[in-house]
Parts: C-alpha cells; structure tokens; sequence
C-alpha cells in the first residue's frame, strides 16, 4: 500500500531536499506538502513533478506558528486521507539571528573552534516576537504548533495494527542550558532557538512515552550544518560562499558540516527506511557527511530525562486546553 507522508516546510531546504529524495525512493508515496506559502508550495510541487511527474503530491496550507491555521489543515488532511505513515516535522524559523562577533573571533582560535562551528553553541541570539495567539513565535511554530498538529492527527497516526512515525528536525544547537520548565516559551532570554529545539528532543520522549502503545512513535534529526534561506539568515550567502575554502578544511575534523539540503536530508531519509519499533528513542539521528562526501547517520544520545519531558507534556496539555477555549 502506497505510503502517506506529510512534511511540513516542504517549499524550501531541508524540506525540499527530503520530498525529491522521497520520490527518488518510492515512486509510490503519497506526499502532502504542508507549507505557508500558496505560491512558493506550488513552486515546489512543479519543481518535484519536473523529475518525477508520474508523482501523487498534493498541497495543504499551513502555517504552523498560527494555531488557527494548525486546526484548518489538520481538518483538511483529516478529510484528504485515511492515514499517515511519516509525519515530518520541519519547518523552523530563527528569526533576527545576531553573531557575537566577539565570540566568534574568540572562538575562531581556541580548541573549540569546530565545536562552535558545528552547534553554534554561544554563537547565537535571536530576537523573538509574539503571535496573534500570544505565543511567542519561535516556541509557537518550532514546536507547539507542530505539537497540536500531532495531537490533531492522531486518529490518522494511530491506527490499529500500522505504526506511524512522527519525526522532528531538531539541531545539535539544541541545548538544555537554554531551556527552562518555568519559561517554555522563553519569553525571557535570547535563545529561542536553541530553547525550541531542545524542547523538541523532550517533546520525541514524551510522544514515545505517551503513543507507542498506540502505535505511534517518535524521532530526532538533527541536519547539520546546512546552506539554506535559514542560514543565508544568519549571514549573507557571499560571506558563507567566502568562508567555504575553510569550512572545507573543518570538514577534515568534523563530519557534520553536511552543507546541501540532499545531504542534510540524510536522517530524515534514513529514518523512512527503519522500522519505527527499532529506533532509541533517547538517540538523536544526524545527518553526517565525510571529508570524501559520503553521507550516512549517526545515532548520538540526547541529554534529556523522562521527569522534564514528562513534565513538559504536561505542560503543553494545559496550553492546549488554554489555546482551545480561546479559539
Ligand atoms: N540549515 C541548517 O543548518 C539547520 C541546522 C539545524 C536545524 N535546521 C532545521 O531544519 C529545518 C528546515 O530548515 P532549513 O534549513 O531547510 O531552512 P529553510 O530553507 O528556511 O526552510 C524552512 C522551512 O520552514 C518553513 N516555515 C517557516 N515558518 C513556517 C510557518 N510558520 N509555517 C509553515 N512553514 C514555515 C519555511 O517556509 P517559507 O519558505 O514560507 O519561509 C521553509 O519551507 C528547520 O526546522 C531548522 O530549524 C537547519
């Protein structure tokens, strides 16, 4: 039977790369791409049909950072299929990413040099917004909206008999230290980002914890570090393009700088050929690339625990419920 498969930010990136290797693979599936932009998903879905134009795709608008816009599309996909297979949980956004240049240079000649490049860890700030629900907009779309969409699918997701995969493109930038219980939104600091993502990585435990017996499991990716409009974000793409000969070279001590969307799609992809039953549900799958260009992923474990993804569950459930009424 030909397999559902819905990805959410599929216009562009990561999400694009992963649809034209979907397709690659099995001619057959079923691809729902969910994205905000009517004329940028169409632009994508012809892109798609120009290499494989025998291909089922179709379309569903959805912005994931409006909880409006989530309950739309998760009605019209209800409506649309009777099931889903893979739920791919992409689309993100950094908004006003800022460099500490200071850290940066710092950065650039101590031993940790490739760990910085790679996670960006102290790197990054972002200045965050509120949505028309209140929300702020990193948590809103990077995680809670997706969360609803869950929720929202769950009789598509759950079916007796079939298992169904959930799966987060998370980062490795994702860092407990920029989490809090008591400011899930983080309203307070300046690492939405990383706070979003983090918070993702629990989320997958406590999805696996809560639907498994229903046949419903959860994943992590993390892409590495790709070119993509989310990157060209943080710095022009010239100044990437300028960099490129040393990121080359890093590339020698680190295999995540995978670079291209196809290459940063590898988890992704590799994770619609497993058997959900087998997955850890504590590891985190990258997307890896060597020095010769060869891709393949790696399982890292997460530094979550159950209490704080338990804890977190909890706490989305309340805003769920606070989220409806208001609705
Ligand atoms: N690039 C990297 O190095 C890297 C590293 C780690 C993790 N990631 C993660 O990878 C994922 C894909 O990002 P990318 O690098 O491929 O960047 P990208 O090209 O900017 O793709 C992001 C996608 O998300 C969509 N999106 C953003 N906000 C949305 C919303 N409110 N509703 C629906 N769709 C929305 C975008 O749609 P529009 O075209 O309409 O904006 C776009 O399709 C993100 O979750 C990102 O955090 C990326």
């Amino acid at each position: 039977m030909a397999r559902v498969v819905l990805v959410t930010g599929a216009n562009s990136g990561i999400g694009l790369a992963l649809c034209e290797r979907l397709l690659s693979h099995d001619a057959q599936v079923q691809l729902c791409l969910a994205c905000r932009n009517g004329q940028r998903a169409e632009a994508a879905r012809q892109a798609l049909l120009v290499s494989h134009p025998q291909a089922h795709i179709s379309l569903v608008q959805l912005d994931v950072g409006s909880m409006h816009s989530v309950f739309k599309a998760a009605q019209e996909v209800r409506q649309r299929y009777n099931r889903l297979d893979y739920l791919y949980l992409n689309a993100g956004i950094m908004p006003n990413p800022q460099v500490d240049h200071k850290a940066f240079y710092k950065g650039l000649f101590s031993g940790k040099a490739v760990h910085m490049f790679s996670t960006g860890e102290g790197l990054l700030t972002q200045k965050d917004e509120v949505t028309s629900d209140g929300l702020q907009q990193v948590f809103a779309t990077n995680l809670f909206g997706h969360f609803i969409l869950v929720r929202e699918l769950e009789p598509l997701l759950c079916r007796p008999g079939n298992s169904s995969l959930i799966i987060w493109t998370s980062s490795s930038n994702a860092r407990r230290s920029a989490f809090s219980l008591d400011d899930l939104q983080h309203k307070q600091g300046n690492e939405s980002y990383s706070s979003s993502k983090y918070a993702s990585d629990l989320l997958s435990l406590a999805f696996n914890r809560h639907y498994n017996s229903k046949g419903l499991y959860s994943s992590v990716i993390c892409p590495g570090l790709v070119m993509t409009n989310l990157t060209y974000g943080i710095l022009p793409s010239f100044f990437w393009t300028l960099i490129m000969p040393i990121m080359w070279l890093i590339r020698i001590f680190t295999n995540t700088f995978t670079l291209t969307p196809y290459n940063g799609a590898e988890a992704l992809f590799w994770l619609f050929k497993q058997k959900p039953e087998a997955l850890d549900p504590m590891a985190k799958y990258h997307s890896l690339t060597s020095g010769l260009g060869n891709n393949y992923t790696q399982p890292c474990k997460m530094d979550i625990d159950d209490i704080m993804a338990e804890t977190l569950y909890e706490k989305l459930l309340d805003l769920e419920d606070a989220i409806r009424k208001k609705l």
